[in-house]
């Protein structure tokens, strides 16, 4: 009664026969059968039992509770969770080699341990000892999580079916071999089967699994991209090498909102939280100065602060350079096209630089003023006035729109001591004690106003 179906391990589409040759990606002697890891075992229920049932989308609210949640302690991840850790769960940790994954899931597992929870966390990457050692420098000798350092996943699942965690961390999904897959470990086969398995397992035995996965630029070794819609919830944690604090982000959230980010600093003794990440971002500006404006943002449900730092320059080239760090580089052209076409200023034969200041990247369309205003500070050498903050949405036409959570933006900036905002015109009048809140209402207005072009 099963179906059979077969993938390819190169880059893991799936097919219902087999064939010489991946149709998808074109390459020879890929495709192989799709064993389940679980046969052999009791025979799963067929589907035909559900047929015929029926629920209403009310009952579902009387009859289940929410899930259990269990905090960590840690605020900027339990936020980043969607209030704490959901029993039952399968997330993904993604983020480059060397960022910090493995330091803050044992930190998490430490927390989450001391909370309740039973905890194991099983290194694929790294000997027992290690791990061991790893959590003496972090101070967590006393924590009871259980380790265990395996890559053979079906000896993971039968450990975790008898010592039945609350949660296990999995550290990582590219180490993970699953022996009824015939491709090596890291390829997009293998990928997909074990974060199958484990998502499948979590969700059947009440486990909630936290997976890492490292992201490759090349895409050589498969990405975690492969795992994202399996599990409930991706959390990237991103950073600049060089700089000392990293931020983890949900990209998506069955069980809280996407877009919420959690600010960690690496100290030598592992991550420490930011609770203020507005006062960290803005702590190496100096004087005012030209080409840099402060962006008031909205990460989630939280206001950030970020300086944006822009350089304009005569180019040698014949094609000027535009070299963005942080932001979107399509955006920033639009940006330029914009300023040229509605507000006649050119920026041809200029190299323009831009930088979001501290290694913090930033998403939000609402930040299109905020860079708007540094390319044109840089361009004509003024310093906006001090203590100012800027944002709004740029749209083809030139007109700007304040974004959403204007009043959360303005109370961040009163409250890290900034006296003014420039926003656009329109949408629900705020006030907040003590700020000054200019309103522009297009672009052109804007540059003739600050810039005195236009
Ligand atoms: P790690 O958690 O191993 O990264 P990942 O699992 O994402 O590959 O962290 C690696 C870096 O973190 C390493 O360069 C050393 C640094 N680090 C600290 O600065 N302080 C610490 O307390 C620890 C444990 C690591
Ligand atoms: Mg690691």
């Amino acid at each position: 009664m099963a179906k059979t179906s077969f993938s390819c391990s190169a880059c893991g589409a799936s097919f219902s026969k087999w064939s010489g040759r991946c149709e998808s990606c074109g390459e020879w002697n890929t495709i192989s059968e799709d064993k389940g890891l679980s046969s052999g075992g009791p025979a799963k229920k067929s589907l035909g039992a559900m047929r015929g049932k029926r629920l209403e989308l009310g009952d579902l609210a009387t009859h289940e509770a929410p899930p259990p949640r269990t905090l960590s302690g840690v605020g900027e991840l339990d936020r980043v969770l969607g209030g704490g850790l959901v029993a039952a769960s399968a997330i993904l940790v993604g983020g480059d080699p060397g960022i910090g994954k493995s330091t803050l899931l044992l930190q998490a597992a430490a927390r989450f341990a001391r909370n309740g929870l039973k905890t194991i966390y099983i290194s694929g990457e790294e000997a027992a000892a290690q791990v061991r050692m790893r959590g003496q420098r972090l101070g967590l000798q006393e924590s009871p999580v259980m380790l265990g350092a395996e890559t053979n996943l079906r000896d993971i699942l039968t450990t975790l079916e008898a010592e039945k965690p609350d949660l296990a961390i999995i550290d990582s999904i590219q180490t993970m071999w699953a022996d009824n897959v015939d491709s090596a470990p890291g390829s997009v086969s293998q990928v997909r089967a074990a974060a199958h398995e484990l998502t499948t397992f979590a969700k059947t035995q009440g486990i909630s699994i936290i997976m890492v996965g490292h992201v490759t630029k090349e895409g050589q070794i498969a990405g975690p991209r492969v795992v994202e819609h399996m599990v409930d919830t991706v959390l990237y944690f991103e950073g600049e090498r060089g700089h000392q604090f990293r931020v983890l982000r949900a990209v998506k959230n069955r069980f809280g909102p996407a877009d919420e980010i959690g600010v960690f600093e690496m100290t030598g003794r592992g991550l420490a939280q930011v609770t203020n990440p507005s006062a960290l971002f803005l702590s190496e500006r100096g004087t005012p100065s030209p080409g840099s404006v402060v962006f008031a943002g909205i990460e989630g449900t939280r206001p950030v602060l970020v300086e944006m730092q822009a350089l304009v320059a005569p180019s040698p080239h014949s094609q000027p350079r535009r070299a963005v760090v942080g932001w979107d580089s399509s955006r920033l052209a639009m940006i330029l096209a914009v300023l040229e076409a509605r507000c006649g200023v050119p920026f041809a034969g200029l190299d323009v630089y831009l930088n979001v200041a501290g290694g913090m990247r930033v998403s939000e369309p609402a930040a299109d003023l905020a860079v708007a205003a540094a390319l044109l500070s840089a361009r004509e050498d003024t310093a906006l006035p001090a203590d100012t903050v800027v944002f709004g949405e740029i749209s083809l036409s030139g007109a700007l729109r304040p974004g959403p959570q204007t009043e959360n933006r303005l109370k961040e900036a009163q409250k890290l001591g900034f006296t003014a905002a420039i926003a656009p015109s329109g949408g629900k009048s705020v006030s907040v004690d003590g700020l000054a809140l200019r309103q522009t209402p297009d672009l052109a207005g804007f540059v003739g106003e600050y810039f005195g072009a236009g």
